[in-house]
């Protein structure tokens, strides 16, 4: 099953300028989905991925497709005509049409309530929210983390300084969402525990960007009632202290927003789940990996599937199912993944990619030749240097398929806690849309090792340094007539350890 989510965020992309009119229309919304993460040794979840609908106030109505329904959106998302979080879809009855027309026919329960919502009187709202978001640094991101407290009084053991030390590294924990973003981004995006600016949230939160809010149903009720009622509580709340509609979306306050729950007690068997922010269950919100992977899911990035062909047992990629502890997560994504975030980056979540150079990425051409790149891990961007820049990941073009990503998986830095294939150059594929696909890792090699990869291509692992600092690797892709040039001894002059 192909897992989705998109991210808070994702719902202001929807209400881009040539988009503000659309939105007043009834019965319009944006479509949405939400990837929940299975607890390992749990019963599979009966669902993985959920749909649904959001007419601009930010609640999710969710859709009750079918097989064939869900297999018709999915290929939808995955060849790019449907963006989860930003394709409007038409309901009327029971039939869904996307913009651009084709069918997607479904039930969409409880649409009266949330679907007929009249929003115009947010889009000012939205509208300043997207002119300062255009203004700022694009690598700063504001973060909320929303401390649930239902109506029997159950709320998570941590208090909310612990809560904010977990997440945002407020009082010296060392790995977690923080730390983790700036690791694997060379220090280019920015967690900002907090409201963004003017927002001052001073006198209402309880702790540096930990703000408590008091549900008004039991966490016994459904996974999107509680859902929906933890988003309306908190829009309350910042509506009261800012006096703006208890609909005004809270992309106004913040890039993004997490939830804590106690625990759960109706459609379990999740540990966290992302679309509309992250919504964790018990200690789960602690542990790095799992915020790092869920908030991937806010930045657009799918799962990342193994080479058993599982939905994400890539363990060399945050986006597999990640690492479950307090201070585990020292983990960055995937060739396939860091390509999407320098070339195809969420237009709301990352400018213009986060790596420096799009000259770190190269497309193989081997045309004139066998092709030799000098990599380094992504873990260990930050050692780049201008005069001798290195590649972090290569793409082989197979037409009509599905790509061929190669990294060097150096487990260092940022990747020091990778769990699979480590120093060794990987091999991932992933059909190279705008679309939502997940990625699958298609082998690994060792120095000396050959893989074979699409049509007649093959990579060898000329050398892997590790003695080096930043490691290096020698990755030689050609084809079946090609020799590869044997100068690459992976002893450049670099910094030593
Ligand atoms: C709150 O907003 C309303 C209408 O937008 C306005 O009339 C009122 O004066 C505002 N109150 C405060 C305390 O700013
Ligand atoms: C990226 O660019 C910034 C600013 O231009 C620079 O300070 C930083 O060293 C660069 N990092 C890398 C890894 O190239
Ligand atoms: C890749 O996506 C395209 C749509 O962009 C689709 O037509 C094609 O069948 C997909 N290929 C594979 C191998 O999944
Ligand atoms: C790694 O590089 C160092 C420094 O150039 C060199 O002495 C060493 O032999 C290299 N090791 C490998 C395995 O290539």
């Amino acid at each position: 099953m192909t897992l989705i989510a998109t991210s808070f965020i994702l719902l202001a992309a929807a209400v881009q300028a040539t988009n503000l009119r659309a939105l007043t229309v009834p019965h319009e919304c944006t479509i949405n989905a939400i990837a929940l993460l299975q607890i390992p040794g749990e019963a599979p979840l009966a669902n993985e991925v959920e749909y649904g609908c959001d007419d601009g106030s930010g609640l999710f109505s969710p859709l009750h497709l079918d097989e064939i329904q869900q297999k018709s959106l999915q290929g939808l998302a995955a060849n790019g005509q449907v963006h989860y979080g930003k394709s409007k879809i038409n309901v009327h009855g029971a039939t869904i049409t996307t913009p651009s027309g084709k069918p997607i026919s479904a039930e969409a329960k409880n649409k009266e309530n949330a679907f007929n919502k009249f929003i115009s009187a947010e889009l000012d709202n939205i509208e300043n929210a997207l002119r300062r978001r255009t203004n700022s640094k694009a690598s700063k991101r504001h973060f909320l983390l929303f401390r649930v407290t239902d109506s029997e009084g159950r709320v998570i053991d941590d208090s909310p300084d612990v809560m904010s030390d977990n997440v945002f590294g407020t009082n010296g924990d060392q790995i977690n969402l923080k730390t983790q973003l700036a690791a694997c981004s060379a220090g280019q995006y920015i967690v900002i525990p907090g409201a963004r600016p003017p927002f001052d949230i001073s006198d209402l939160q309880s702790a540096r960007g930990v703000i408590d809010i008091e549900l008004d149903i039991s966490l016994h009720n459904s996974r999107a009632d509680v859902r929906n009622a933890a988003i309306s509580k908190a829009q309350e709340v910042m509506a009261l202290k800012f006096n703006f509609s208890d609909t005004t979306s809270l992309t106004t306050y913040a890039d993004h927003t997490l939830f804590s729950l106690e625990n759960c007690y109706k459609d379990c068997g999740w540990a966290a789940y992302a679309s509309i922010g992250g919504y964790y269950q018990g200690s789960y919100y602690s542990m790095a990996g799992i915020q790092m992977h869920e908030h991937g899911h806010n930045l657009g990035l799918p799962h990342s599937g193994g080479l058993d062909g599982l939905a994400y047992t890539d363990h060399t990629c945050s986006m597999g199912n990640p690492l479950y502890g307090d201070d585990l997560g020292q983990m960055c994504f995937n060739p396939a993944k860091l390509w999407q975030l320098q070339h195809f980056p969420h237009p709301w979540t990352v400018k213009r990619g986060w790596y420096n150079s799009t000259e770190d990425f190269f497309t193989v051409d081997t045309s004139s030749g066998s092709q030799v790149y000098e990599m380094i891990g992504i873990g260990e961007y930050r050692f780049q240097q201008e005069s001798s820049r290195k590649a972090v990941a290569l793409r082989i073009i197979v037409p009509g398929g599905r790509d061929q990503y190669i990294a060097f998986n150096s487990a260092k830095g940022a990747n020091t806690q990778n769990v699979e294939a480590d120093n060794l150059v990987t091999i991932v594929e992933w059909n190279t849309t705008s679309g939502y696909s997940p990625s699958s890792l298609k082998g690994y090699i060792a120095q000396g090792e050959t893989f074979l990869l699409g049509h007649g291509l093959t990579v060898t692992a000329q050398c892997i340094n590790t003695s080096l600092t930043p490691s290096v690797a020698c990755v030689c892709v050609k084809e079946s007539s090609q020799t590869c040039p044997s100068d690459c001894a992976c002893t450049a002059p670099m910094h030593h350890k």
